[in-house]
């Protein structure tokens, strides 16, 4: 298992940049949704580009969707569906995490 944060630096409405296999970029994003941890590859369905407005900006300004600020394109968090913009019906690529019991977020292999 790969390390990829602690479950109280994700905040419900915004996510956060993980670069877990130290490539100089943020690979995934990682949010809460629900009380549980959501990590997805940080790659656009549309044109497979990274996401993010800037550091950790991948939320919608209430926070209901995540963006993709190259053309807009707007995902649900609980499931990386895209529900608006050119990707319309595609995915993010989820990836499995569990929390251990001291509150750290692991991602499984
Ligand atoms: S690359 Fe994401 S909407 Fe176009």
């Amino acid at each position: 298992m790969l390390f990829l944060c602690n479950l109280c630096e994700l905040k419900h409405g915004s996510a956060l940049g993980l670069d877990p296999w130290e490539q100089g970029r943020d690979t995934l994003l990682a949010l809460l949704y629900d009380g549980r941890p959501k990590v997805y590859r940080n790659n656009c369905p549309h044109q497979n580009v990274p996401m993010q407005y800037r550091k950790d900006r991948f939320m919608s300004p209430d926070g209901s969707r995540i963006i993709c600020f190259a053309h807009g394109a707007s995902f649900r968090p609980d499931n990386g569906l895209c529900i608006d913009g050119p990707c319309l019906g595609q995915s993010l690529t989820s990836l499995s995490c569990l929390v251990d019991s001291e509150g750290r977020v692991w991602l499984e292999s």
